[in-house]
């Protein structure tokens, strides 16, 4: 952050969200983006891809160590995704506090993954996690 901004300033932000495709194959699509301009987020970004196995795991490059890597990138490249930038005031939080926790089955009531999601992996909806990780994330998709 800037050491110079002045106090009480409004950080506005960007994040990357994908709706999975869990998400789009039952066809949340449309909720989840009403939800998304309801919660009054600027959408300065959108399109929808299938990501291929190589762009997948690209993507989730970091936790290419974890048990579920393989899982994981074979599910978000089965079907087609919807890829956005949300920009608002604290946006990268605001948007994970929206989406709930990532297993739908600690999510809280009014989430976006205890409504919609299945299981940790099946679970709707990511969001970035950090200001940098969101950089590198809006980068990845908007080149
Ligand atoms: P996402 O927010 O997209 O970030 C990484 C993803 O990995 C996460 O949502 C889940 O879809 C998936 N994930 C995280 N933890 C696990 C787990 N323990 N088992 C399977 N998938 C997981």
């Amino acid at each position: 952050m800037d050491e110079f901004m002045p106090r009480g300033a409004i950080m506005v932000e960007k994040t990357l969200a994908i709706i999975k495709p869990d998400a789009v194959k039952k066809k949340l699509a449309g909720k989840i983006i009403q939800r998304i301009e309801d919660e009054d987020f600027k959408i300065s970004g959108l399109k929808m891809l299938h990501l291929t196995r190589e762009e997948a795991e690209g993507f989730y490059i970091i936790h290419k160590d974890k048990h579920f890597y393989n899982s994981l990138t074979d599910f978000m490249s089965s079907g087609e995704i919807v890829i956005m930038v949300l920009e608002g005031e604290n946006a990268i939080s605001h948007w994970r506090k929206v989406m709930g926790a990532t297993d739908p089955a600690l999510a809280e009531p009014g989430t976006l993954r205890h409504a919609f999601g299945s299981s940790i992996e099946q679970n709707s909806t990511h969001g970035s996690d950090s200001p940098s990780t969101a950089e590198w994330e809006i980068d990845y998709f908007y080149k």
